[in-house]
């Protein structure tokens, strides 16, 4: 079926328009607009809920998504959905985890080849042989990381709540996987002695101390908002450091005209949109697996059931249990 922009799409998506126009180009507007139709059409019909990473872009955030959030608020929100469909605009791990938490759903990924550099920096091979080094040290896994590792796992954690989960356990030491700058940011959050592993994140290691003081020494009244993947000196120079989700709370409430968001650039765009007075200062870089959601890829998704999630039931359970410990926790 042909796609087209006619009246009936026009005003089926006027409303989303209205919040996206100064955020699309007016001559991209008549091609996502018959997408964005089509798809909130299909997703009720074939009883698809649509959860979307604060890293999509903003036709996807904001024309199709029904929940949207950080990788804590994604696993929570995503656990107690009512519709039998999870279709997650997001990378590999976060669809892994909304089918270990729901395995009675069935739930897709528009790109399998959505991955993640700190999924793929650790094995669950990996994991045994540190278990084998450090006897009774409990592991704390980064949600970024396989349904395999997960399962090797005695608790996750998301960048929300890492330092909590950590001193939840009560104990002196952890293994604390994969990234090892969000390690070290834990480090100086807890007297718990941290043993990390090497991973990184692609999209948040490029950013420098050196961008970082370029950029405040060109404006007056600016606040820069770090995630907690970036390098240690970044987070350093930074006012504020925190989960994409805690980052966007925290633009909502500050007084400042200027920030840099130091992370993956399609949240300065959706944070623009609901913060019109802000500055968003944007030398940002992108998530290439983030990136690979696309609304034609979503619309196939829907219309086909395509690249539904499947994970081994005894490695999933295992995994259950580590997600959930945490999810206890909280944020
Ligand atoms: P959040 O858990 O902060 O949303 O981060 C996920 C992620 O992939 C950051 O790069
Ligand atoms: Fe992984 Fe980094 Fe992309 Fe987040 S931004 S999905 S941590 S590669």
């Amino acid at each position: 079926m042909e796609l087209v922009f006619n009246d009936t799409v026009k005003a089926g998506t006027a409303e989303i328009y209205n919040k996206l126009k100064k955020s699309i180009p007016d001559l991209e507007w008549p091609v996502l607009a018959p997408y964005i139709f089509e798809i909130n059409k299909i997703k009720k019909k074939n009883d698809f809920v649509i959860l979307a990473h604060n890293y999509q872009t903003p036709d996807i955030f904001y024309g199709i998504a029904d929940v949207v959030g950080d990788s804590l608020g994604l696993a929570i929100k995503g656990s107690k959905v009512k519709e039998k469909n999870i279709l997650m605009c997001g990378v590999h791990f976060m669809a892994e985890t909304a089918k270990i938490m729901s395995p009675e759903k069935k739930v897709y990924l528009p790109d399998m080849k959505a991955g993640c550099s700190l999924a793929e920096s650790i094995t669950a091979e990996d994991i045994r042989k540190l278990k084998k080094k450090y006897p009774n040290v409990p592991v704390v896994t980064y949600v970024n990381t396989s349904a395999d590792v997960k399962s090797e796992t005695d608790i996750c954690c998301t960048s929300a709540n890492a330092v909590k989960v950590v001193e939840s356990l009560g104990v002196d030491e952890v293994i604390f996987l994969p990234d090892e700058y969000l390690a070290k940011y834990v480090s100086l959050n807890t007297n718990v002695k941290i043993i990390s592993w090497k991973g990184k994140c692609e999209v948040h290691e490029k950013f420098s101390k050196k961008d970082v003081l370029e950029i405040k020494s060109r404006y007056k009244d600016l606040e820069v908002v770090s995630h907690p993947e970036c390098p240690p000196d970044v987070i350093a120079a930074s006012d504020f450091t925190g989960s994409t989700g805690s980052m966007i709370n925290h633009v909502k409430n500050t007084k400042a005209k200027n920030i840099f968001l130091v992370t993956e650039c399609s949240m300065s765009d959706n944070v623009q949109i609901e913060n019109p007075n802000i500055n968003f200062v944007k030398p940002c870089n992108l998530c290439p697996h983030m990136k690979k959601i696309e609304l034609p890829k979503i619309l196939d998704c829907l219309k086909n059931y395509n690249n539904e999630i499947k994970i081994d039931q005894d490695i999933a359970k295992n995994a259950k249990k580590a997600i959930s410990r945490m999810i206890e926790v909280g944020r």
